[in-house]
């Protein structure tokens, strides 16, 4: 059952943070050079639709499973140690930014797109870019706090 949850919330780690990495720092470039405004839009809609939509499942997996982890391996905050902390910490906040996107400017893109003003989309679509660049650094920086944690000592 341990190995379950340890290897669940691993996966959901992976595609949470992979999923960031690849839309921020390959598909946003490629989308800027090789298609005008109006199919960037669309397509970046259709993109953080899907994705967004799998967060809903994933994100609730990470977090489920680090605190069945958490309470059942280390009873919580009287043993564990200080690199679980630092992932409580950081995944909590990451589930915040993430809710944040979700019902502000994503919320916010799709109306506009539904009301075809496209300087309101592409506006929300700035603010998500950013929101998720920096929930990208925030997972990096968990990933390799929690890989460091374990194994560095
Ligand atoms: C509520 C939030 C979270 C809690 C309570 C939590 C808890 C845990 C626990 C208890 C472990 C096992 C640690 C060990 O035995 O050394 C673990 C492992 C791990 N977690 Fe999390 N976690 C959370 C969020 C996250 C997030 C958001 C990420 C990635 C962005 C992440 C990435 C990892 C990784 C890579 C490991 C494997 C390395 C290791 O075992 O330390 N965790 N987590």
């Amino acid at each position: 059952m341990a190995t379950t949850l340890y290897v669940l919330h691993l996966l959901g780690a992976v595609v949470w943070v992979g999923g960031m990495a690849f839309a921020i720092l390959m598909l946003r470039p490629a989308a800027h050079e090789a298609l005008e405004p109006p199919q960037r839009i669309a397509l970046m809609e259709g993109v953080f639709r899907r994705f967004f939509r799998m967060l809903w499942h994933v994100v609730p997996v990470v977090i489920l499973t680090g605190w069945a982890m958490w309470i059942g391996w280390y009873w919580g905050f009287a043993a564990s140690i200080w690199h679980v902390h630092a992932m409580h910490l950081a995944g909590l906040g990451m589930a915040g930014v993430f809710l944040f996107v979700a019902l502000g400017p994503w919320a916010r893109m799709r109306a506009a797109v539904a009301a075809g003003d496209r300087a309101a989309a592409a506006a929300a679509l700035d603010t998500i870019r950013k929101a998720v660049t920096f929930n990208l650094m925030l997972g990096l920086l968990t990933v390799a706090v929690a890989g460091w944690g374990r194994f560095g000592g």
